[in-house]
This record gives C-alpha cells, structure tokens and sequence, in this order.
C-alpha cells in the first residue's frame, strides 16, 4: 500500500497542488486513492476539491473528533469522493485547534489513569485510527496526507501514521541549504517519533529556465541521497486554474479552463484554454511521479497508460517507462 504525506519544511512549496495532483495520477492508474486534509487553512486542498461543506460549522462531525476518540457518527460519513474518483478527507476548523484539544484530553486520561502525561503516546492517535481502527489499508491502495505545515502535533501524528515523506522543494538562492536541511528533517523525525522515517523522492517544483534555477534543479539531480525522478517547471498559468477547476491539472487541461479578463473581471472558464504541449509534457510528468512513487518505492502494481480526453481536441496517450533514461529538465 501506498502510503504519503507530501511535505518539505518551508511553506508554500506546492504541497497542496502537488498532493491533489498525485491523487488524481495515482487514480487514473487504477488505484483507490483516499487524501486527508490536514490542513486548517483556507485554500487547502478541502477547497481545491470542492469538498468539506460543514468545515466551519463546529457541530459537524469531523477528523478530529474521531482522532481524539470522540465520534459524533460514522467515519464513513466523513469521506467524500472529488468528481475525480479522489476520497477526500475534508479538513475542519476544528483541526487548528488540535493541540489544545488534544492536551484536554492527556489531561482527563492520564489523571483517569494515574499516568505521567509524558507516557501519553499523542503522535500515535492517527495511526491507530487509519489501520487499527477504521482498517483503511483493506480500502485504499494508497493513502495521501496534505499536512499541517507546521512542526506540530498533527504534522507529526501524519508523519506516524504514514512513514514516508514526498518532499516538494522550491528554487531559492540557498538551494544546497534546504538539502541538508531535508536529510535533517528526517532525522529529526525519526528520531522524535522513534521510527524509520522513509522519504520517497524530493521533486524540485515551479523551476523556471534561469541559470539559478537550472543549477538548483542539477543540484538535486547530481546527488546520491535522494531520488529526483522529475522537476516540475513553472506552471503557474496551469496550477492556478486549479482552483477555478476545483481539481487536477489533469481537469484543468482536458475540460481546458482559462482564467481571463473581461469587463473589468477575471472570469473563469472551461472550453477556453489552448492546448499546450508543454502542459501536457508536464501532466505526463506528474504520472512518471507518481509512478515512481507507486512501483519504485512501493512496488505496487499500475496501468502505466496515461489517457487524456481533452474537450474537442481528441484523446493523447501516454505511456510511463516508455523513455526510462529521460533527463530532468527545467
Ligand atoms: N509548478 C508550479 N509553477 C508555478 N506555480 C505553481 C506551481 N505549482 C503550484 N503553483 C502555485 O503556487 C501557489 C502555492 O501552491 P500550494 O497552495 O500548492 O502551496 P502549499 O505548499 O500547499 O502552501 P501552504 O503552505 O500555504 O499550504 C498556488 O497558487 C499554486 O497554483
Ligand atoms: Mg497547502
């Protein structure tokens, strides 16, 4: 089983986009792929999906009521499913106060208990809650998270709950920083939560064609710690329309949604957007990704035929593996 949470240390690194892009990857190779939001914010992937209607509402039933052993129904109900095929998770207010939920209820029960508050294993609630609990390993074949992105209880209780980490880098003048700073992080975590914490595949994202950035995706590439099996370019015109197609970029291109200017406003359309080759060099990109992460860290089997149907332009076909030795470009 496939099992994810996508996340390098700084923010604003393409998690969310990167997390909805490999669901819908990971899907449209015939897997049952469930996401789980994590994050409290707005523009979380709860939005990108057009999920999560009651988010606000603090009577709803919710993650967080089920991790910290206080259910309000059925964590069936919890689950909707994106248009496309993706389960999701949806995120809640009430995950932004996680922590101070979580301390009330290591302060009932170790006092039940008699217990020292230390003892109480508060990274572990997810974990039990996923595989011992709700047994979701006989549902999904693979299993997302889109984090919480500071260092905090609910990071690390995805982090137990899922082992390996796919990192999303963003170019930045300090690019050999942030990998040492990657190999770190690990670390830190193992050593914190007391288990091996695995780390999939650093993918260097929104790269564009200066010399910096050519450097910095080379850099990646060049070394042997990490697998670097694609760079994402710049796509800033594809990515953003994702949150006006509320869904992949996969959705993005083959229903081909355009945001454009008209009396004074920026609307959003299907039916309008060009067909790019490089978009779809980059859509085939994301599956070789997700690929990778599928049979080279997993060993989990996949149609490796990528099939787009774009909006009165014909079908494409691609085929992963078809060009084994292609270089990481920018
Ligand atoms: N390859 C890309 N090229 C250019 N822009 C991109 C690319 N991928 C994503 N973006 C854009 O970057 C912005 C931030 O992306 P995203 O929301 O995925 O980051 P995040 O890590 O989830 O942020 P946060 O830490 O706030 O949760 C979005 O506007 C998104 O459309
Ligand atoms: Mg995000």
């Amino acid at each position: 089983m496939i099992t994810a949470v996508v996340y390098s240390e700084s923010g604003g690194t393409f998690k969310t986009t990167t997390t909805a892009n490999l669901a819908v990857a990971l899907e449209r190779m015939g897997l049952d792929v469930c996401v789980i939001d994590l994050d409290p914010q707005e523009g979380n992937l709860t939005s990108l999906f057009d999920v999560g209607e009651h988010r606000s509402d603090p009577e709803a039933d919710n993650l967080v009521k089920h991790i910290l052993e206080m259910p309000d129904g059925d964590f069936e109900d919890l689950i909707e499913t994106s248009e496309e095929g993706v389960d999701v998770i949806p995120s809640h207010d009430m995950l932004g106060d996680f922590t101070s939920n979580l301390e009330q209820k290591i302060a009932y029960e170790t006092g039940m208990k008699n217990m020292n508050r230390d003892e109480f294993p508060r990274f572990e609630l997810l974990y039990d809650l996923l595989w011992n609990e709700q047994q979701l390993q006989d549902q999904y074949d693979a299993v997302l998270i889109d984090p919480n992105a500071r260092a905090e209880d609910l990071l690390y209780n995805a982090i137990y709950a899922l082992r390996t980490l796919v990192a999303p880098v963003k170019p930045a003048g300090k690019g050999n920083l942030s990998l040492d700073g990657l190999e770190e992080m690990v670390a830190n975590m193992s050593d914190e939560l007391d288990i091996e914490v695995g780390l999939s595949c650093v993918i260097p994202t929104a790269i564009g064609q200066t010399n910096a950035h050519t450097q910095y995706t080379k850099q990646f590439k060049n070394n042997e710690m990490y697998s670097t099996p694609v760079a994402i370019p710049a796509r800033e015109s594809l990515m953003d329309a994702m949150w006006e197609a509320r869904g992949s970029a996969y959705k993005v291109v083959e229903e081909r949604w355009k945001t454009f200017e008209q009396d004074d406003e920026m609307v959003s359309e299907p039916g309008t957007r060009r067909v790019r080759d490089r978009e779809l060099e980059t859509l085939r990109d994301i599956y070789e990704l997700a690929a990778f992460i599928a049979t080279e860290t997993f060993d989990t089997e996949i149609d490796p035929q990528l099939t787009l149907e774009i909006d009165d332009h014909g079908e494409r076909t691609f085929t992963v593996g078809d060009d084994a030795e292609r270089e990481v470009t920018a």
